[in-house]
């Protein structure tokens, strides 16, 4: 139990009432938590001595009308239950106050059910997109015992039920922290979802909410029919019908393969749409059903239907048409593709695999589905096919050169994100559909190809140490210092483990972005589906080591705020007198 938990009683008294009456206010201890006693309108009123917002002695506050006002961000409370007017500082403790004659005591009073008080307190941080109020809340389900998933489960119903555009950045970076919490060292983990849980109130700030369309009633249309249906609403951009025809199958039209073979269907019928987003998002959708339970299908997957609809084609961007029609390269290959990795039978090794990664980033357009046409005759499934191109994403990060204008690394990490969604689902689901997906995928690597000019080499470094990584992310130039050392440090027969886990902590300890977030678990899922000590398993992290030392330092503020949030929890005190 927390220190700001106890339910105690001071042994001491506050002090006397003549003392209180002269002064105005005594300060006093129940068990570790200071408390001020202030004398007003005739009768003494105890209060928790720390402001919740940053810890300011209250004592030194203005007391009047039945309140109190700290000095610092002049929050105001409530002196009879120690609550806020102001939401954003977080309530305060009230405490009872007794005269024994003319001592005064002063005694807790019971905090209830603090874990209902806790959930309560972290939707409404989520509806007022309070950080200090997330950490808090989020510090305090965790010291209770409250598992990652319950937490996870509170903020994705909030997060599906208040933006009306639907499925955005904050439930894409909530279920990337959950998918890797995990690997992170333990004074990390509620980092991770404060940094979900932040970016998922981010991100509905100011939204309307969401309200999905139900199932057609009494329905008796086919799984079949109704992908066919999904799949022509969705082409012909009609939102709403495409939304209803989905909800017709998840509730029990089709099967659960089906409603995925559907949606991903779909996002492939065209290429690369939304630069990549709407792939990554429907691939989140169904991950963060393994964290929530499949009784959410409905409002999760519902979610990215708008969004699919709506998405850009890069069939209609003249980078993708012109010098070369690359639309047209893969139409040539693409059922030639399919009927290739049907054929497959899975045996094609991880250097073969390599071997074809390394091969795209150099071909030219009309040598990328031949490439991939060759490997799956020689045994790749579409597993493999999916798992060489994310890897061949990954190694444009790797060898992305830092001439570039700094904005590139967007373009890389897109591509990059994009095929590991595809492998994600490919694992998952393998349908001929996703082959278009990977071959997509394939092309948009090559279309990346002179983000790779100059190619970026990787250094090797001897007795490389994951100590010498904690500079790369103090000052600004370290990048190949940074890839060198987690190479070599992986070549050498380093643990990932301790790798991963402060590639974590580092990004969490900035002020990360979006693709940050998406970077690091994409790293960590790419490199867990390769064997261990392979260069399939190093590239993906010294990738992620590169894009995070391109990237840092920032100012940190997220990650003091969360900690100041735990030493508030903890009771610790945060401001001295001189
Ligand atoms: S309002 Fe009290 S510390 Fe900020």
């Amino acid at each position: 139990m927390a220190a700001t938990d106890e339910l105690v009683i001071a042994d001491e008294p506050a002090g006397s009432l003549p003392e209180l009456r002269e002064k105005g206010y005594l300060t006093t201890k129940v068990g570790s938590i200071p408390v001020v006693v202030f004398w007003h309108e005739d009768r003494p009123w105890a209060i928790e001595d720390r402001c919740p917002h940053l810890g300011f002695p209250l004592h030194r506050g203005s007391v009047e009308s039945g309140m109190v006002t700290c000095h610092w961000h002049h929050a105001r409370f409530d002196l009879s239950s120690g609550c806020t007017l102001d939401p954003w500082a977080d309530d305060a403790r009230g405490f009872d106050v007794e005269a024994d004659g003319d001592l005064i005591h002063v005694k807790a009073r019971s905090s209830g059910d603090d874990v209902a008080r806790l959930h309560r307190r972290l939707k409404e941080g989520l509806e007022e997109n309070l950080t200090l109020i997330v950490a808090k809340s989020v510090h305090g389900l965790l010291d209770h015992g409250v598992p990652p998933a319950e937490i996870v489960r509170t903020a994705a119903e909030f997060g599906l039920k208040n933006r009306s555009q639907g499925w955005g950045s904050g439930l894409t970076t909530l279920t990337a922290m959950a998918n890797v919490v995990h690997h992170l060292d333990d004074d990390d983990k509620a980092l991770a979802l404060v940094h979900g849980l932040v970016e998922l109130a981010s991100d509905t700030a100011g939204r309307p909410p969401r309200f999905p369309l139900h199932a057609l009633d009494d329905a008796t249309v086919s799984g079949e029919r109704l992908a066919e249906w999904y799949r022509r609403f969705v082409e012909t951009r009609s939102a709403d019908s495409a939304e209803r025809a989905l909800a017709t199958a998840v509730s029990g039209g089709a099967t659960p393969e089906q409603v995925e073979g559907m949606m991903f269907a779909a996002v492939t019928d065209h290429v690369y749409i939304d630069t990549g987003h709407t792939l990554d998002f429907t691939n989140k959708a169904f991950e963060l059903l393994g964290h929530v339970g499949a009784g959410a299908a409905p409002d999760v997957l519902s979610s990215v239907v708008a969004q699919t609809s709506q998405a850009e084609r890069s069939e209609e961007l003249s980078s993708w048409r012109h010098p070369v029609d690359l639309i047209e390269q893969m139409r040539l290959v693409e059922l030639d593709l399919i009927e290739a990795v049907s054929a497959a039978d899975g045996t094609v090794t991880p250097v073969a695999l390599v071997a074809l990664a390394t091969q795209l980033l150099d071909a030219d357009a009309d040598q990328i589905g031949p490439a991939l046409l060759a490997t799956a005759g020689a045994g790749a499934n579409l597993e493999q096919l999916a798992r060489a191109v994310a890897l061949a994403g990954s190694m444009r990060i790797l060898r992305f050169h830092t001439q570039n204008d700094h904005a590139d690394w967007n373009i890389v990490h897109h591509a990059f994100t994009f095929a590991n969604g595809m492998h994600q689902a490919c694992k998952r689901n393998p349908t001929d559909e996703l082959a278009r997906g990977v071959l997509h995928s394939a092309m948009k690597v090559h279309v990346d190809r002179f983000l790779n000019v100059p190619v970026a080499r990787v250094r090797r470094v001897e007795n490389a140490s994951l100590a010498d990584l904690e500079a790369c992310w103090e000052a600004e130039g370290h990048v190949d210092e940074a890839g060198a050392i987690v190479s070599s440090y992986l070549e050498d027969g380093g643990d990932p483990a301790p790798l991963i886990a402060m590639l974590g902590h580092a990004l969490l300890h900035e002020d990360s972005g979006f693709h940050w977030y998406q970077l690091f678990e994409a790293s960590v899922r790419h490199h867990e589906a390769w064997p261990t000590g392979s260069d399939g398993a190093r590239l993906p992290l010294v990738a992620f080591a590169r894009f995070l030392a391109a990237h840092t330092p920032t100012r940190r503020e997220r990650s003091k705020l969360v900690h100041i949030a735990a030493r508030l929890r903890r009771g610790d005190a945060l401001y001295e007198e001189n």
